[in-house]
């Protein structure tokens, strides 16, 4: 037996793969959701290119009434506040792509999207915005990625028709338009150059 020749140094062994792993490309999957379309995305997405996927929240939840919330969003769009987020992403040097997903609201992106991308710092990261919408589109809400991340590489963003509150439509993303909102999400990750399933 030559174990020690066999097996090499093992500790030198994990320290090496310990550091691969800090260095292997990562992607974060960050997403505004309230009532899930927005997260549907973010799962698809997930599944197709790996990398960790995590929820973007305020300190404060916003109001469960429908009216409460878009006033609500209406001052704050106002006076370009940025509400405190629940501290969910502690490691953002570790990713070198960030994909970032939200609802329109009020035809921009939302408050706290303001608040994430004035928190982390995404110079020199690709940058991957993607949009759910009543079926008014996304409005300002790439815009706003890009005059937030001026240094980031942004790639081309998507954008799909989720639900609409205001009229009772919650949760549409499912059944038959998941399927087609997957061939959709899928065709586009392939059109931007991210296709590849990895950590
Ligand atoms: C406060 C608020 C404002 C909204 N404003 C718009 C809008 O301006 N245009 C639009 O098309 N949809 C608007 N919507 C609808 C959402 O964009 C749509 O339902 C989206 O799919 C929700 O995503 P989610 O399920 O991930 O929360 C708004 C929804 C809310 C709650």
């Amino acid at each position: 037996m030559l174990p020690s020749l066999a097996l090499g140094n093992p500790g030198a062994q994990e320290e090496t793969m310990a550091r691969e792993r800090v260095a292997a490309p990562k992607k974060l999957i960050a997403y505004v959701t309230r009532t899930d379309n927005t997260k549907v995305v973010a799962e698809i997405i997930h599944r197709a290119v790996g990398g960790t996927m995590v929820e973007i929240e305020t300190a404060t939840p916003y109001p469960e009434n429908y009216d409460a919330i878009v006033a609500q969003v209406v001052r704050e769009d106002e006076a370009g506040y940025a509400p405190p987020l629940k501290d969910n992403v502690k490691d953002i040097q570790n990713y070198d792509t960030v994909f970032i997903g939200f609802p329109t609201w009020n035809m921009r992106a939302p408050p706290p999207i303001r608040s994430f991308l004035g928190k982390h710092d995404l110079r020199g990261k690709t940058v991957v915005p993607f949009n759910t919408n009543g079926g008014y589109g996304v409005g300002s809400g790439f815009q706003m990625v890009t005059a937030l991340c001026p240094r980031s590489n942004i790639l081309h963003g998507f954008s799909t028709r989720g639900g609409l509150e205001k009229e009772g439509i919650y949760l549409a993303i499912k059944g038959q338009m998941r399927e087609q909102v997957h061939a959709e999400v899928v065709a586009w990750l392939r059109s931007i150059g991210m296709t590849a399933v990895a950590g």
